[in-house]
């Protein structure tokens, strides 16, 4: 029977295209954080990030819950929910407002009101703002300032990314949780995760990519000054590099998925070219013999290809001269065996792995780049949690929400 203790938990749930991963981790506030789980279980009814079927996804994302509770011994009611999906786009807004104030101190308020004009855009019904990250405030001219309350000042300015997504989207996600008897305390943009879980700060102040390779869709994410600057979501992931090797090799999906995880790579210069592969026919019986190197082959030739997307993205966001620090990839796709010799290769940029490290309690198995949206999940509710509030306003609204919730967690 399950144990109910209560403790101060946080838990992340990210519903990814090919998985469902859940995380859990005690907050001991003044200390380390601590690790007490993580699930994953196939996904369902998912297309390109996005619910397709509610039944199915939620029926999927309880297991995974049901996993993580039989793992802790902790019931788990809240969730800090990661999303993404092929209806993510990001738009820059700037607004700015009169201090009225006699003695010029800017308020709460005043920030409140700049906050609310710069997020005055019109869009489309089937649009909605889903996350607006505040970049910087500009005092009297004055910029890089992060929390203008307090300062003196007679024209106030803020600088905001405001992250829109389908409407219908968001809902389904809500829908789902419901089902399940899940409140979501907070709904955040999985690259934002991500990046709190393998990004450094210097990183995200010269100016990082983030790039988060995950079966259905990848996740291109521009930092500078600190925060999140662009970003946009590319309809192409792993999934077609095993449609892909299912076609050439002419085997089922399941078989293509696991000759790419097991036996892919991206470089067909650096495979043992005498290295040969079991390839089971599309009916699972015979098996056949394939040179690694033309598995690679396959896979590179459609790495290029997402490759040459994020190079257009970027182009786009008009960022490329300002990436100092690089491309950091993440998600399941970056397990890839080449594949930063293959972008440093066609980007001409550094390249690494974003590895989620700085969780106590973390088994080695975890410490994988398909988890770095969910551990970013706890990473970013502990922080929020551990006193370190005051770096917390990236995301407007997010600080006070998630300290409602964390009053009704420590009552
Ligand atoms: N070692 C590996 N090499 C290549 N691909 C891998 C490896 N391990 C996992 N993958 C692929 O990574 C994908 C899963 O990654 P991830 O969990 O990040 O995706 P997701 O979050 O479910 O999808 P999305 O983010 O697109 O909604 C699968 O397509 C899987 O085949
Ligand atoms: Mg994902």
């Amino acid at each position: 029977m399950l144990e109910i203790r209560k403790r101060n938990t946080i838990v992340a749930l990210d519903i990814g295209t090919s998985y469902i991963k859940a995380a859990m981790a005690e907050v001991i506030v003044g200390q380390d954080i601590n690790l007490l789980g993580i699930s994953r279980v196939p996904s369902r009814g998912m297309r390109k990030g996005n619910i397709v079927d509610i039944e199915s996804a939620a029926k999927a994302v309880e297991a995974c819950l049901n996993d993580l509770e039989r793992l802790t011994g902790i019931e788990i009611n809240n969730a800090v929910l990661g999303f993404s999906g092929g209806s993510i786009s990001s738009l820059n807004n700037h607004a700015a407002v009169a201090i009225g104030n006699p003695n010029s101190e800017i308020s709460r308020d005043d920030k409140e009101r700049v906050l609310q004009s710069a997020h005055s855009i019109s869009l489309p019904a089937d649009k909605t703002i889903v996350q607006t990250v505040e970049r910087q405030y500009i005092v009297d001219g004055y910029e890089g300032v992060m929390d203008p309350v307090g300062m003196v000042g007679s024209r106030l300015e803020a600088e905001v990314t405001i992250i829109t997504a389908a409407t219908a989207a968001i809902q389904n996600l809500y829908r789902c949780a419901s089902r399940v008897n899940l409140h979501i305390n907070s709904l955040l943009y999985n690259s934002l995760l991500a990046g709190e879980a393998v990004l450094v700060p210097a990183e995200k102040e010269m100016g990082v990519v983030l790039v988060d390779i995950g079966a259905g869709t990848t996740d291109v994410a521009f930092f500078e000054n600190g925060s999140l600057a662009d970003t946009s979501v590319i309809p192409m992931g792993d999934e077609y590099l095993a449609k892909d090797l299912a076609i050439v090799l002419k085997t089922s999906m399941e078989e293509a998925a696991r000759i790419l995880e097991k036996s892919g790579a991206a470089n067909p210069k650096t495979v043992d070219s005498e290295l040969m592969i079991n390839v089971r026919n599309i009916q699972g019986k015979d098996v056949k013999q394939v040179p690694q190197e033309t598995i690679a082959e396959i896979i590179s030739a459609r790495l290029i290809e997402l490759v040459e997307l994020i190079y257009a993205e970027l182009k786009e966001f008009d960022c490329l001269d300002r990436i100092p620090s690089g491309i950091v990839l993440t998600g399941g796709g970056a397990e890839m065996s080449g594949i930063v010799e293959l972008f440093e290769q066609y980007l001409d940029m550094p390249v690494r792995i974003g590895l989620p490290e700085n969780l106590r309690g973390m088994a080695r198995e975890f410490n994988r780049t398909q988890y770095a949206v969910v551990l970013g999940g706890v990473l970013y509710g502990t922080r929020v949690m551990g006193n370190h509030a005051k770096e917390a306003p990236l995301f407007t609204g997010f600080l006070d929400r998630i300290l409602d919730w964390l009053k009704d967690l420590f009552r």
